[in-house]
């Protein structure tokens, strides 16, 4: 293979840049040329790219967002779009993707495995953690981080006040981030969409470690709970108790920002990994973290299975802990 494309899509996670800059100088150091389309599948489509040369993903690392640019790109589900997609990637001369993303972007990548034979090599990056097949994706620890940051900031002002505060995080569907927020910031609760805790109980407890004299109280609600967020949980627990709150919404907060070096570490890896196997002939994978080794996962089996479960026993820990 002589040149490969690489482009970002989907919701943006800290990371990606670092991801870019590890396929970058994988590819070139190896003398594959390398271009980046720009906004994910939408720059395929319009066929609006720039050559990428091992200067250009210089200062790069640290930051958040892509360079790149990503999209949300409907037109993708087209097939006939897809068709011209390819077609004008291949008068680019272009051989092979690297694709960053979350487990839609895989969906789109495979569609055009499948119908063209383009080869393609994913990387994992949502802050959400919901892609099958890795322990931890690209952006989770940032956003993890930067909740907890966000909530020691806010508890300061529950502390000095005593009045309750519902932060709410992203995650969509799931409650990774909630869950891994809730036992480093010492929450009073958390409300996810895995576990089922009942507003009553979470009442009761808020009650008793008040009458203990306890001051600060942060509930964690994931944006996917069933219960409606934090402003719906708010008000319910806020009505039953007659006691002062108030809502923080952290929203895309934790999608930006420096990443952590934990996410530079994955994200230098699965670049680089991704970029290689896609050079070495190998396409159809996505590189994973699982026990802590990056390995070749099939995207056939990513977009398959159901998304992984995070860990609700750190609920009842972040319970227990709370005091
Ligand atoms: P993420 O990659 O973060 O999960 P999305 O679910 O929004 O984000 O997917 C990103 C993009 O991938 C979509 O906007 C669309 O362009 C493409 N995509 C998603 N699902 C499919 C599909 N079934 N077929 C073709 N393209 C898809
Ligand atoms: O998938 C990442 C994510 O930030 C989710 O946590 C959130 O629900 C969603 O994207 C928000 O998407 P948008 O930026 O398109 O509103």
């Amino acid at each position: 293979m002589k040149r490969i494309g690489i482009l970002t899509s989907g919701g943006d996670g800290p990371g990606m840049n670092a991801a870019i800059r590890a396929a970058v100088r994988t590819a070139t150091v190896r003398d594959v040329s390398v271009v980046g389309y720009m906004d994910g599948y939408t720059g395929l489509i319009t066929g609006e790219f720039q050559e990428l040369f091992d200067r250009s993903v210089g200062n790069v690392i640290q930051r958040g967002g892509t360079i790149l640019g990503t999209s949300r790109c409907p037109e993708f589900l087209d097939a006939g779009v897809r068709f011209m997609a390819v077609q004008q990637m291949r008068r680019d001369g272009v051989e092979g993707l690297v694709i960053i993303g979350g487990d839609g972007s895989f969906r789109g990548a495979l569609a055009i495995e499948a119908e063209h034979g383009v080869p393609i090599a994913g990387v994992p990056v949502t802050i959400d953690n919901d892609v099958w097949g890795t322990e931890e994706t690209i952006g989770f620890d940032t956003a993890v981080n930067t909740a907890v940051i966000a909530i020691d900031h806010v508890r300061d002002t529950s502390e000095a006040t005593g009045m309750m505060f519902f932060v709410e995080v992203m995650g969509r569907t799931s409650g990774a981030i909630a869950l891994h927020t809730a036992v480093a910031a010492g929450a009073a609760g958390v409300l996810v969409p895995e576990a089922h805790e009942q507003v009553e109980e979470l009442v009761e407890r808020l009650k008793r470690s008040i009458e203990r004299g306890k001051r600060s109280h942060i509930i964690v609600v994931a944006e996917g709970d069933e219960a409606g967020g934090a402003f719906a949980v708010a008000q319910k627990v806020g009505t039953i108790m007659n006691h002062p709150y108030r809502v923080v919404v952290l929203g895309h907060t934790q999608r930006g920002g420096a990443p952590t070096a934990r996410d530079r570490i994955i994200a230098g890896v699965s670049g680089a990994l991704a970029a290689r196997a896609l050079i070495e002939g190998r396409s159809g994978i996505m590189i994973g973290i699982q026990r802590g080794q990056a390995v070749e996962v099939a995207l056939k089996d990513v977009v398959t299975n159901s998304h992984p479960s995070p860990d609700t026993s750190l609920l009842s820990l972040a319970q227990e802990l709370a005091g």
